[in-house]
């Protein structure tokens, strides 16, 4: 049966994870592209920005060598991940640390595979500050370390609207809400509202204050902070050759679409 949420009773993880992410494919995807990359399998991982742990739990899962570090420095989200991802997978929670910290911390044990996910570094606004901290990662990796960011783009994502996208189950309607862009610093503020069938709203369950950055000058910044080698890595489409496929790999060719999600994957 179809759970039945409103804003009053909803846990707004539980909405934010159903909604945003796809834990399990973003770690599959990870580890195979390693594995390509590599001809080997990566054992230790880092997840920055982690929030609730969600990937870090998948990761724990592939095996009993498979390590991670995840780093947040907000407390809320680690413990929330404590109880409800982590709590449920038994032993392997073992493997996974929580570390309540900046992610430009140094790492504990070097990782293979380290990733900042759902655009979360965009919270570093100026171009030395990102330098800055993709630095830090390259030299933090281990020997044929990867590190993999995801990032959206395309004109829609330049403009200031308001996105829904109601659940399969329709249990709730998850709103992307672009609130407001200054296209001259790329300063937004990008908030997250739940709409439920019973019309309650749960208004700015999420708000981030980001600046929007662009791939070419990703990559740029990447190869500045001594990288060896970044990939950007570009969605299929599906037979009908309109709507992405969730199938991403190494391109030198996109197509100029509204909006794409897309992944650069810097080797160090
Ligand atoms: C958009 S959420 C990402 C959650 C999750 N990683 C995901 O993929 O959906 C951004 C997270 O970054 C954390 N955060 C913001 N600035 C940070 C910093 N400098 N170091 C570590 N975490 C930070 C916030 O506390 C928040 O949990």
């Amino acid at each position: 049966m179809t759970e039945k949420f409103t804003a009053k009773t909803a846990d707004k993880y539980v909405l934010y994870q159903r909604s945003v992410q796809s834990a399990e494919q973003d770690i599959e995807f990870l580890h195979q592209t390693y594995k390509q990359l590599r001809n080997r399998h990566p054992k230790r991982f880092r997840e920055d920005f982690c929030g609730t742990c969600l990937m870090s739990s998948y990761w724990a899962k592939l095996g009993s060598d498979y390590t991670t570090e995840s780093y947040d420095i907000d407390p809320e989200p680690l413990k929330w991940g404590k109880e409800n991802n982590l709590k449920p997978i038994g032993e392997a929670a073992d493997r996974v640390k929580q570390f309540t910290e900046d992610a430009r911390n140094p790492s504990r044990s070097a990782p293979d595979v380290r990733c900042a996910q759902n655009f979360s570094y965009w919270v570093f606004k100026t171009r030395p500050e990102m330098l800055d901290y993709f630095k830090k990662v390259q030299e933090d990796l281990a020997e044929e370390g990867i590190f993999v960011i995801d990032l959206h783009g395309g004109p829609e994502s330049h403009q200031e609207l308001e996105e829904e996208t109601e659940m399969e189950d329709e249990s709730f309607t998850y709103v992307w809400d672009q609130d407001s862009i200054n296209p001259i610093t790329g300063e937004s503020t990008l908030r997250i509202h739940f709409r439920f069938p019973d019309g309650s709203e749960m208004t700015n369950a999420f708000v981030y204050d980001w600046r929007l950055w662009g791939l070419p000058e990703l990559t740029d910044i990447l190869l500045e902070a001594g990288f060896s080698k970044v990939d950007c890595y570009w969605e299929g489409t599906d037979e009908d050759g309109e709507s992405g496929n969730g199938e991403f790999a190494v391109s030198t060719q996109g197509e100029a679409c509204l909006s794409y999600v897309a992944y650069l994957v810097a080797q160090k």
